[in-house]
């Protein structure tokens, strides 16, 4: 098998590279390794990949890629490359969005149109629900908050289209809150934690009471195996951890975990983070096998070790 991994640099596009790797696919990586977080970062989240010998990086923006040769002779591409951050999408960052997010992946669906690919999983998120009602449904309302949700979900149906359109066999995949090791130094965790490593204050946006579906990484990638095996083209399913936990709690088991107490500065809520998440994922589960296995309290532990391994 061979795989294609965009954003293989990234989070959670190295633990799939990795993945796959380990079950005998020979994987193509492509990242940009843009700036958004310390590029530096990424060159240690690919360094192992590095030295496997059915790994190959292009280092280099999808735009300017030779699509056409990337994706010849490939048997899955798994789209994890874009912009994260849903707070930090407004005014000028919005560019750098609408690029890496939909301009990028039209460009990448319409080569893949053109090949034999067994299937193509988009990385979507949990934020093209916005605030919609809860449990987030597959088939329910898509209303984004952020600038950010709203690249996510045209490039979403973006995706349909190529399916509807060329029948390219997409499968999207909207991912809940991911953390673990590795995790993006944007991210609420990873800056908990580093925060009270560091006996720093741990700022926190509005009163904490908002809530968050979490996923644990290795969950994550399970179901993005999944469904390169077997999702059914066509289809966008939720991927969520199945508990959604306020950011208060969220505070206290970090806390708990590293036996030492936060100190707390409050800020003002932010503009385009959803008040609550949580994904019903019957889909998931009925489609693909999936079902979370990585509880809440052995992800924070493991998260924790590797940061504090890193310190
Ligand atoms: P990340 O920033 O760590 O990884 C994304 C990688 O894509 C980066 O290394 C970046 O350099 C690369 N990239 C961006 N634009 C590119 C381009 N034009 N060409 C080549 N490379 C490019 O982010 P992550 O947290 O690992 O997220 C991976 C994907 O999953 C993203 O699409 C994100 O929107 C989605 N997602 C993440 C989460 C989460 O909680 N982390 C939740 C929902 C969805
Ligand atoms: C995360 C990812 O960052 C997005 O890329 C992804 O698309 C999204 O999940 C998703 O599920 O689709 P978010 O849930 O906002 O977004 O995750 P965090 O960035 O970890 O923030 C979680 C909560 O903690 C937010 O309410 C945020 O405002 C809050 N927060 C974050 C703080 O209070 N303090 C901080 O220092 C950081």
């Amino acid at each position: 098998m061979r795989s294609v991994v965009t954003g293989a640099a990234g989070f959670i596009g190295s633990h799939l590279a990795q993945r796959l790797l380990d079950l005998g696919h020979e994987v193509v990586g492509v990242d940009r390794f843009s700036s958004y977080y310390n590029p530096a970062i990424k060159r240690r989240n690919v360094a192992t990949l590095l030295s496997h010998e059915r790994f190959r990086l292009f280092d280099r923006d999808i735009g300017q890629c030779d699509l056409a040769a990337l994706l010849t002779g490939v048997d899955y591409v798994f789209h994890l490359a874009g912009q994260p951050g849903a707070r930090a999408s407004w005014g000028e960052h919005f560019a750098a969005h609408l690029y890496n997010n939909v301009t990028v992946t039209q460009q990448l669906l319409e080569s893949a149109a053109r090949h034999p690919l067994r299937k193509f999983v988009f990385a979507s998120s949990s934020s093209v629900y916005g605030d919609a009602p809860e449990p987030f449904r597959e088939g329910g309302k898509a209303q984004p908050v952020s600038p950010y949700g709203v690249t996510k979900l045209a490039a979403e149906n973006l995706c349909y289209l190529y399916y509807t359109a060329r029948g390219l066999p997409v499968v999207t995949l909207r991912y809940f809150t991911v953390y673990g090791p590795r995790q993006r130094p944007d991210m609420a965790i990873y800056r908990f934690i580093k925060a009270i490593a560091a006996g720093q204050p741990v700022t926190i946006y509005g009163d904490a009471s908002q809530r968050r579906d979490l996923t644990y990484v290795d969950d994550i990638v399970d179901a993005t195996v999944l469904a390169a095996e077997t999702g059914a083209a066509g289809s966008t399913i939720n991927v969520a951890g199945g508990l959604s936990i306020t950011l208060a709690q969220l505070l206290a088991l970090i806390q708990e975990e590293m036996g030492r107490t936060a100190y707390v500065i409050a800020e003002e809520r932010q503009q385009g983070d959803a008040l609550h998440t949580s994904g019903e994922c019957e889909l998931a589960r009925h489609m693909l096998g999936f079902t979370a296995k990585v509880p809440l309290v052995d992800g924070l532990r493991r998260q924790i070790a590797w940061q504090l391994q890193q310190a």
